[in-house]
This record gives C-alpha cells, sequence and structure tokens, in this order.
C-alpha cells in the first residue's frame, strides 16, 4: 500500500513551550486511523502542522511523498488534502447546502476565493450541488439542506461540516474531533459512514477523537496514542485496550476530559 501521509520527528514549539515534541507515523492509502490522547498533548498542533497552519519547528512532513513543509495550505489541500477543525464554524446566515458548496475553511487559496464570484458553468454548478446533495444522503439527513446554519444544533453543524469535507473528492481527510458533542447514536452513524467511505473509495482518514473508549469500538484500523507531545504507542484497537502505558497516561488524566 502507498503511503499517503508521513510525519516524521515532528516538532512544534510556541516560544518556550513545546506542543509537538517527537511524533512520528504513516498513514497508508486506504486506512481509517485514529488520533487520540489527553487534553494539550499535541493532536490539534499535528494537524495544523500537516495542513500548513503551522510552520514546524523541525521534523518532515509528506503528503503523496511531497515534502509540503513550504506550501502554502490551499497548496497542501491541492494535493488531495482536506482538514476540518475543532471548532466548526458555518456561514451562519446561509443554508446548509450553501454551506457544502463554500471551500474548506483555511484552505481554499486566492484564486479559488476570487473564481467563487465568477460565474461558473452551469453544468459544474450542477454538478457541484448535486454531490452535495448526494453527500446529505449519504449521511442521512437529506431534510436539513435548507436549513439555515443558524439553526441547526452543534451536533448537526458537525454534521455540515463532515459533508463540507467530503467535497471536491480529497484522498485524504484530517478531521478534528468531529463528533465531539454529537450525540452517541449519531455519533457513532458518522464513523459508520466513514468507514464506509473509506472502504468503498480508498481514501484515507485520520480522526482525531477525545473518547478512548468510543473509538476503541467504532472500526478504525489503527489508533495513534499521542501523550505529552510524543506517540505512546501506535496500534490496532485491540493492542490500545491492553497496553499499560495507555491506561496509565489516561488515567492520569481523568478529570480534565474534554
Ligand atoms: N497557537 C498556539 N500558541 C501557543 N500555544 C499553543 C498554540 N496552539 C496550541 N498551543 C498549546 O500547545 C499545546 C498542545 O495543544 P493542542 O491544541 O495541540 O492539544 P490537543 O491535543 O489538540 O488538545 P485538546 O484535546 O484539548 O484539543 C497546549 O499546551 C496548547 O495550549
Ligand atoms: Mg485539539
Amino acid at each position: 500500500m502507498s503511503t499517503v501521509l508521513k510525519v516524521k520527528n515532528l516538532r512544534k514549539e510556541f516560544g518556550g513551550l513545546v506542543a509537538v515534541k517527537d511524533v512520528s507515523f504513516e498513514i497508508k492509502k486506504g486506512e481509517f486511523v485514529g488520533l487520540i490522547g489527553p487534553n494539550g498533548c499535541g493532536k490539534s498542533t499535528t494537524f495544523n502542522c500537516i495542513s500548513g497552519l503551522l510552520d514546524q519547528t523541525s521534523g518532515i512532513v509528506e503528503v503523496h511523498g511531497n515534502d509540503v513543509s513550504n506550501m502554502r495550505p490551499d497548496q497542501i489541500h491541492g494535493l488531495g488534502m482536506t482538514r476540518t477543525f475543532q471548532h466548526t464554524r458555518l456561514w451562519r446566515e446561509m443554508t446548509v447546502i450553501e454551506n457544502i458548496l463554500v471551500p474548506p475553511r483555511k484552505q481554499f487559496s486566492p484564486s479559488l476565493l476570487k473564481s467563487l464570484f465568477l460565474p461558473k458553468s452551469r453544468k459544474e454548478e450542477e454538478e457541484r450541488l448535486a454531490m452535495a446533495h448526494e453527500i446529505l444522503d449519504e449521511l442521512e439527513v437529506p431534510h436539513m439542506a435548507h436549513n439555515l446554519a443558524s439553526e441547526l444544533s452543534g451536533g448537526q453543524s458537525k454534521l455540515v461540516d463532515i459533508a463540507r469535507s467530503r467535497m471536491g473528492t480529497p484522498n485524504l481527510l484530517l478531521l478534528d474531533e468531529p463528533v465531539a458533542g454529537v450525540a452517541g447514536p449519531l455519533a457513532m452513524k458518522i464513523f459508520d459512514n466513514l468507514r464506509k467511505t473509506v472502504d468503498a473509495t480508498g481514501i484515507s482518514i485520520l480522526i482525531i477523537e477525545h473518547n478512548m473508549d468510543f473509538i476503541l469500538r467504532q472500526g478504525v484500523d489503527k489508533i495513534i496514542v499521542m501523550n505529552g507531545g510524543e506517540v505512546l504507542m501506535i496500534g490496532t484497537p485491540d493492542e490500545v485496550k491492553s497496553n499499560k502505558a495507555v491506561i496509565e497516561a489516561y488515567l492520569g488524566s481523568v478529570g480534565d476530559e474534554g
């Protein structure tokens, strides 16, 4: 299987604070991978370095074999990588379907932004619209299409964010806590849908989730466990479940789980 994402000895400092100390892992084509770890262990910062939002202090990030260290977020997005953010932000005065048609936040290029305001071919527009509706169907919320984003619950907003991330047919999706605050049954459905998408299309998904018990049961291929800016272990859900260091890291953080 080809390597879609390679992170090697990634380090990110903010002044004196070492947010990511030393992180290495690889994601292969068609893999569905979880990234977990206690609050503040550097998960989102790792995403920010991969997606070009932050420059790493040192280390290597490669997307499809391309060193992306000096690339802008929109250039990395151009390689087929799409990400979502921990804090979902939709355009509140726009409908769900309109939100889905807007390119992902902080990843569109200046030229793409400009092109948003240029007339597009009717065919192109129809295709994008059909795709947006298809994704809503797949997520089993076609009825939400014309609701205003401002009317949605937190969980529904998360769904729209996931739908938006699927537009443009990415081959690598980075999702930062997409089901935080989403009710259990819906959260499970979302994971189910992501698993099916991976199996049907061969894309790769890396998903941050703060609830370890939950992700252990959601059918991911492997889990990367971070702690204190480092990778504690990488293994299958079964391997993670029975790893002593992981259990200790989590027990040590009980009480500040968000
Ligand atoms: N832009 C920033 N400037 C300064 N410090 C930052 C910045 N972003 C993150 N940090 C710090 O880096 C550390 C790691 O933060 P990060 O958001 O990556 O953790 P996380 O694992 O995503 O946590 P959570 O589970 O709470 O989302 C934290 O101490 C955080 O306060
Ligand atoms: Mg985070």
